[in-house]
Formats: C-alpha cells, structure tokens, sequence
C-alpha cells in the first residue's frame, strides 16, 4: 500500500475529464492536480516550449512526493512524454498510447478519425501509434484547435458550441469513420456536442478510461494502491483559480477539493 498522491496534469481544465475517471476507478487515491491555465493553449506552442512547461510541472509534483504521475494532456504527451519518463524517478503515463489502443480495439474500427490539437495533429503521434497497432486502418487526424476554447471558457452547452462542433466536424461527415478519438483532455466534455454532430453510428473514444486502467494496473501489480476511505484532492492552477473552481464544480464528483493557485515562473 502507498498512500503518496498520483500527480496529473494539463494545460488547463481538459484534465478535469480524466481526475474523473480516476474518482470512479481508483476511488481511494489522493490526487494533485496541476492545471496550466497561465500557458493555455498547449495546442498553439512548440514542441520544446511544451516540453519545458511539462517538465517544469513534472518536477513541482515531485517535491509533492508523488507516486506516479499521469499527463491527462494528449499536447504535453506528445511532447514530453520520453523526456518526463527520464527525468522522473517515478512511473510515468500519457494518454495517446491507451487512446490508440482502445480505438483499435473497437469492433469495427477500419475508418479512425482522431480529433486534437494544432500541436497533437502536427506530431503525427496518433497516426503512428494507431498504424503500429494495425497497419491497415485508416487514420482521418483533424486539428481541431477552436474546440480547446469552448471548454476552457465554459461554453460547453451553449448553441455557439453546437455550430462550432458542427463546423469543425463537417469533413467527418462527408469522409464518415467507424470511430473518433477524442484525442484532446477537453474534448470529452463535447461529447454530446459531438454525438449530436456525427450520429450514433461513430463510437467515441475517450483515452482517459484506458489510461486510468492501465494506472490501477500498475499500482495493483507494484502493491502501490492507497486504501484511504477519504483521500485528498488538491488542485493547482497557474491562472485564474476560480475558472477551476468552476469547472471542478461542474465536472467533478463531490467537493472535498481544495483549489490554490501556483506560480511556476521563476
Ligand atoms: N487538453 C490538452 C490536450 O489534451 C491541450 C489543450 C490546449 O491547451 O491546447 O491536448
């Protein structure tokens, strides 16, 4: 049993969608969660300025003596996951590896689109993890980049949010996929934006459910899962503390959270 907290991060309020899937299956592990609202958007930058940023944010978790440590941003997974796993003593997990597998896992599943941002869709990460696993599916990557926005301002609901999906949608709806990764942490919180947009026919994929699975996994099989009955959430945010107040409010189960705001420019 380990009771030290499993670290998570992202650009901003995107990792909320995979703290909770970790509520639901690993219900007694303490979180810390960094949220990098004063660099958002993630999408719009380099490789190397993300890779700073992720790794800047790796070792501020580390003085928080954590366990593992989950990039719930598929941007930052891109562009750092190799270098957080070598510079952390501690087990390192992105989200694109288990988004790539559960797609290709479904039961049909030759058309794979696979909606993220500018960054994720410049890299090529989903394509080349995707075609590694089965070479013969066909990978439709979109950038969808404006989407980031509309959760991150709480838009999600709205009819401006609807014509945005729909918008940025439209070449699924001429080249229609079996199924759609949801490869960007914000994008799970569009799903019913995005169902109403393509159909019931296009599964949806949201990697943070693998991702999660594959923790539980390795914490399981390192005899490293907390049996706390009331672990403890802290949530960080480089920005406006209260944007995260209100998306944790809206998307997080219960309230024993506690949110803080974090400088990490020196
Ligand atoms: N939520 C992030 C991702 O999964 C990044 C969004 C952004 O900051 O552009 O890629």
């Amino acid at each position: 049993m380990d009771k030290r907290p499993i670290g998570v991060m992202d650009s901003g309020l995107g990792g909320l969608s995979v703290v909770r899937v970790m509520q639901k299956r690993m219900p007694n592990e303490s979180i810390i969660f960094v949220g990098d609202e004063g660099h958002f958007p993630y999408g719009t930058k380099t490789q190397a300025q993300v890779q700073g940023l992720a790794l800047k944010i790796g070792h501020f978790l580390m003085q928080h003596d954590i366990k593992m440590m989950i990039i719930a941003c598929n941007t930052a997974t891109a562009a750092a996951l190799s270098a957080l796993q070598e510079e952390l003593p501690v087990p390192v997990i992105g989200v694109i590896q288990p988004g790539a597998k559960t797609a290709v896992a479904q039961p049909k599943h030759d058309r794979i689109g696979v909606i993220a941002t500018e960054g994720t869709t410049k890299t090529g990460a989903y394509v080349k993890t995707i075609k590694s696993l089965n070479p013969d599916v066909t990978v439709v990557a979109k950038a969808t980049q404006p989407l980031v926005s509309v959760v991150e301002h709480d838009e999600v609901g709205t009819t401006k949010a609807q014509q945005l999906v729909d918008e940025q949608l439209a070449q699924y709806r001429e080249e229609p996929v079996d199924v759609l990764v949801l490869g960007c942490t914000h994008f799970p919180f569009l799903a019913n934006e995005i169902k109403h947009s393509l159909g019931d026919q296009v599964t949806l994929v949201d990697p943070a459910l693998e991702t999660v699975r594959e923790a539980h996994e390795w914490l399981t099989e390192h005899s490293q899962l907390n049996d706390a009955s009331q672990p403890t959430m802290k949530l960080y945010s480089t920005g406006n503390v209260n944007d995260l107040i209100t998306g944790a409010d809206k998307w997080l189960t219960g309230s024993h959270y506690h949110c803080d705001h974090l400088s990490l420019d020196d």
